[in-house]
């Protein structure tokens, strides 16, 4: 077992047994919560009338219809019985006709991997072409440089650079049903790399801005790349949305120095890619308006191969994790998007101008000028439930003056962090996907996890956030008053607090639709499918010890929405996170991503015996042909 991850649990042991007592001792409601434990929380369910469903211990869904499966340590992709998984593409797979096959030598130049699948599979989307054809648009969020290069990032060339740039971005393909599954097409004419060289255009209310100015753009609206893209959305337009998370790690300010906003932000003295050191755009002391153009939510035509990735601008600048899109009942589209972060919030964007379903040019647009709110969180003491409001992000409006730094809109946008901390927003356990159901339009965030909980400035206890040394997770959920998503108040409980039941008794053993056979840590991806089963994927503790003892690999688990019932449905190989999934419409296959297997302890996934691990998309079918998880 890894050193590191055993030291790392019995620090979080410590480290949460100390704390656990300073919140006893904080308040009286709080010891409320805390002394109850588990039983307390049970008692919240069975008292809350929109969380009573989460009580459900019954394994009686009718939405559920797969067999369970248990938790995994092996070096493999697991599905339930009926069920078959396959390879679909991997890291390095060669999709731009002319480009060489994957050699794991790690001496591949720059113009090989600009052509291959990028690495670090995340969110994605399904774009039928027809019934046996179809598009998908994977993000490549970021490279491992130890398997990337030979030398692993020791003696970085320029060209070096440009190989780990084009290893990120967004890999968009051609896909066809077979009679052995989904196979990929590598030379069809959709195909398409972007990478963090391709250009781009800045568009909305920051768009032209001199905050968005550099050397080699004056305007302020063409902009080079996107990377770090984490999760996705997909718009009924038939467009792809791909959302820039951690872009802060590729920039540094060398020698120190960062204002208010490069601090708030995260961008450093150094960067671990390195890119600045050769690529003059990302060291901030020779661009400081670089940064302000990257940590944006970007469309992208998927049926355009020459299209022009657009950033929105209007949906606001932070380290977006995924972009829930729903139609309200106004007409309006509506744009869930976290800020995943320890203390970050929760945000929604609302179109100026209604959906047409009718004109689909005109909806092209739609997500250009808008209004950007942020969510804060009502809570009665104690109670894992309560009301909730949007604060608009306008300036002029709720303190967003010239006194307290925003002179306009471009600035309200490109420091949106800084406009929700003045608004009063919510400070949230690290706001990962967001989705909404097809037909209830309730809404669900994934909380991964947040270890500065009760214990930083600005982080209580309390409402949706209720535990202390936060590493299990929780998944809030609301409901928009009057079943309108472009509505300005929501009443909102826990689906589900993570936990481990086998090694606490309190809270942390989690919500009462956990237990021994499906207990999970840190709840990343997540989403609907067509009849309502929510997917949640982890992105959690793999080290089966401590706090974590049981839990094994990463997984996805499915949740039936009306009963609070959850059931494992796959388990990922060795050091994995299970992020991205997308169905074919007709919901016979799901596609999910395992990225960076082996990223701390070693995994020879997917093809075994000696080899190099690589992140791999995996089709997932069943042996009749059936609907997946019904
Ligand atoms: Fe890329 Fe917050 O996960
Ligand atoms: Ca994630
Ligand atoms: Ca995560
Ligand atoms: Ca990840």
């Amino acid at each position: 077992m890894n050193k590191d991850l055993l030291q790392a649990d019995s620090a979080l042991h410590s480290e949460q047994d100390s704390d656990f007592s300073k919140i006893v001792d904080a308040s009286i409601s709080r010891r409320r919560f805390m002394q109850g434990g588990a039983s307390a929380m049970g008692l919240f369910l069975a008292t809350n009338p929109l969380a009573k469903a989460v009580a459900a211990t019954q394994p009686d869904s009718k939405l559920l219809g797969f067999s369970k499966i248990p938790t995994s340590t092996a070096d493999t992709f697991v599905v339930p019985k009926g069920y078959i998984a396959k390879p679909l593409i991997s890291w390095g797979d060669p999709i731009i006709k002319g480009t060489p096959a994957f050699d794991e030598n790690g001496r591949q130049p720059a113009s090989a991997q600009a052509g291959q699948f990028g690495d670090n599979t995340d969110g994605m989307s399904f774009f039928p072409l027809s019934e046996d054809r179809a598009l998908l648009a994977v993000n490549n969020e970021y490279t491992n440089y130890k398997l990337l290069f030979d030398h692993q990032g020791k003696a970085m060339t320029a060209d070096d650079v440009k190989k780990s740039q084009a290893a990120h971005g967004v890999s968009v393909f051609e896909i066809k049903r077979t009679a052995g599954g989904w196979e990929y097409i590598n030379d069809s004419k959709y195909n398409r790399r972007i990478t963090a060289n391709t250009e781009m255009r800045l568009t909305g209310p920051a768009a032209g801005d001199d905050l968005l100015k550099t050397s080699a753009d004056h305007s302020g609206t063409k902009v080079l790349g996107t990377f770090n893209n984490c999760a996705n959305g997909e718009t009924p337009w038939g467009t792809y949305l791909t959302c820039e998370e951690n872009f802060n790690g590729y920039f540094a300010k060398p020698g120190g120095g960062q204002d208010k906003h490069l601090t708030r932000y995260g961008i450093g003295d150094d960067s671990k890619y390195q890119w600045y050191k050769s690529d003059a755009r990302f060291d901030v002391n020779q661009e400081p308006n670089e940064p302000n153009r990257h940590g944006w939510v970007v469309e992208i035509d998927p049926m355009g191969p020459s299209s022009t990735p657009l950033k929105r601008t209007a949906l606001g600048r932070f380290k977006h994790e995924n972009a829930a899109v729903t139609i309200a009942t106004s007409g309006h589209v509506v744009v869930y998007l976290g800020d995943d972060e320890r203390g970050e919030h929760l945000y929604k964007f609302i179109s100026k101008h209604k959906y047409n379903p009718s004109d689909k040019a005109a909806n092209r647009i739609l997500l250009e000028e808008g209004t950007l709110y942020v969510s804060r969180f009502n809570a009665v003491d104690g109670e894992a439930k309560g009301t909730g409001e949007w604060l608009e992000l306008t300036q002029g409006k709720n303190g967003l003056t010239p006194e307290n730094g925003f002179n306009s809109q471009a600035e309200v946008m490109i420091f949106a962090r800084e406009a929700a901390t003045i608004v009063g927003a919510t400070t949230m356990d690290r706001p990962e996907w967001v989705a909404v159901h097809p037909k209830t339009k309730t809404v669900c965030c994934t909380l991964t996890n947040n270890k500065h909980r009760g214990k930083k400035e600005g982080q209580p206890v309390g409402g949706p956030n209720p535990r202390a040394e936060n590493h299990y997770g929780q998944i809030v959920r609301w409901n928009e008053a009057h079943g309108d998503n472009s509505a300005m108040s929501f009443k909102w409980d826990l689906f589900v607090v993570a936990g481990n039941p086998t090694v606490h008794k309190d809270f942390y053993a989690g919500s009462a639709n956990i237990n021994d056979e499906n207990m999970f840590n840190s709840p990343d991806g997540l989403g609907f499918d067509n009849d309502g089963r929510l997917w949640i994927m982890t992105d959690g503790s793999y080290s089966n010890k401590g706090d974590f003892a049981g839990m094994g690999n990463n997984q996805v688990l499915v949740a039936d929405p009306d009963t609070g019932e959850i059931r494992r449905f796959a388990t990922g190989p060795i050091s994995c996170e299970l992020t991205g999934l997308t169905f074919s419409p007709d919901q016979r296959s799901i596609f999910i991503g395992v990225q960076h297997p082996g990223e701390k302890v070693a995994s020879h996934f997917p093809a075994g015996g000696n080899s190099k691990p690589r992140s791999t998309i995996m089709v997932v079918q069943r042996e009749d042909g059936g609907i997946i998880g019904a």
